[in-house]
């Protein structure tokens, strides 16, 4: 029977952490760190992110500006909405939340985004912090950092182990899959186009899954003992679901997260944490 890797608490701690920290940059600079959040459109999962995350600024002091946008507005008028955030000096992060309507490029307003305020991580330049592990230097990708926060708190060992990081997105497997490169692990990388996909995981000592498609990894998939890191979310006969067959996987994992209460809480604690230090780095500390 697994550990379960408890993102609630784990998130409790670095916010509660992250709180103190932002009373004492209050005192110190006269101003609390600032997030702004673009909202472009109605799209019902989107709205409830956008409040999840302005709820949690608020409890640990960060100021949140929310900008909500039209449905229809054009390429040139998001970027201008960006540039003039890039250009408040009151503000530290800027996201932009995900998806957009189609007419819109994502790609194209990430890249327009200061790097030093992309709390998302997303931006080419962090893209290519990540990569070189120059992560003092920049901001990571929420979801990706949140899950190395995991591994540090329970004392995971990573170097020489096979880890299997199955997705491939921009957001989460690729930025993942380089963490744990960083930390000496021998990777490998599996996704939608991966010809038997249980031969790599069952050699997996370290299981990374994020592909949204639930109970995608069964018992039989997984290495006993391995620890499995479940990043998928999904909807299933209305109950929230992850990839991973939790019930039968966490009797042969050393280690589990559950979905939920597993990496969600996660990622919102690690954008108020890039927040800050995005605030941090601007005031040069
Ligand atoms: N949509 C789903 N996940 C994310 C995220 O991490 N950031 C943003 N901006 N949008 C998202």
């Amino acid at each position: 029977m697994a550990v379960i890797l408890d993102g609630k608490e784990l998130s409790k701690k670095i916010r509660g952490k992250l709180k103190e920290e932002v009373k004492e940059l209050k005192e110190k600079v006269g101003r609390p760190p600032a997030l702004a959040v673009v909202l472009v459109g109605n799209d019902v999962a989107s709205e409830i992110y956008v409040r999840n995350k302005i709820k949690a600024c608020g409890e640990v002091g960060i100021r949140s500006i929310e900008k909500r946008l039209p449905a229809d507005i054009s390429q040139e008028e998001l970027n201008r909405v960006v540039k003039e955030l890039n250009e408040d000096d009151t503000v530290d992060g800027i996201i932009v939340q995900l998806p957009l309507p189609e007419h819109l490029s994502c790609r194209k307003v990430i890249n327009y985004i200061s790097p030093e305020k992309d709390v998302d991580g997303f931006h080419p330049v962090n893209a290519g912090k990540c990569l070189l592990g120059l992560y003092d230097e920049g901001l990571m990708p929420c979801t990706p950092a949140g899950v190395m926060k995991f591994f540090e708190e329970y004392g995971i060992e990573l170097q020489g182990k096979n880890a299997v990081m199955v997705g491939h997105s921009n957001i989460v497997g690729k930025p993942l899959a380089n963490m744990l490169l960083n930390a000496n692990a021998t990777v490998s990388v599996c996704h939608i186009y991966t010809e038997d996909l249980a031969h790599y995981t069952r050699n997996a000592d370290i299981l990374c899954v994020a592909t949204g498609v639930p109970y995608l990894i069964k018992a039989d998939m997984v290495k006993e003992g391995a620890v499995v890191i479940d990043i998928g979310i999904s909807r299933v006969n209305g109950k929230i679901v992850g990839d991973v067959d939790f019930e039968r996987v966490k009797e042969k994992a050393s280690a589990i997260t559950p979905v939920p209460g597993g990496v969600g809480p996660m990622t919102i604690t690690m954008l108020l944490f890039n927040t800050v230090k995005a605030f941090k780095m601007r005031m040069g500390y």
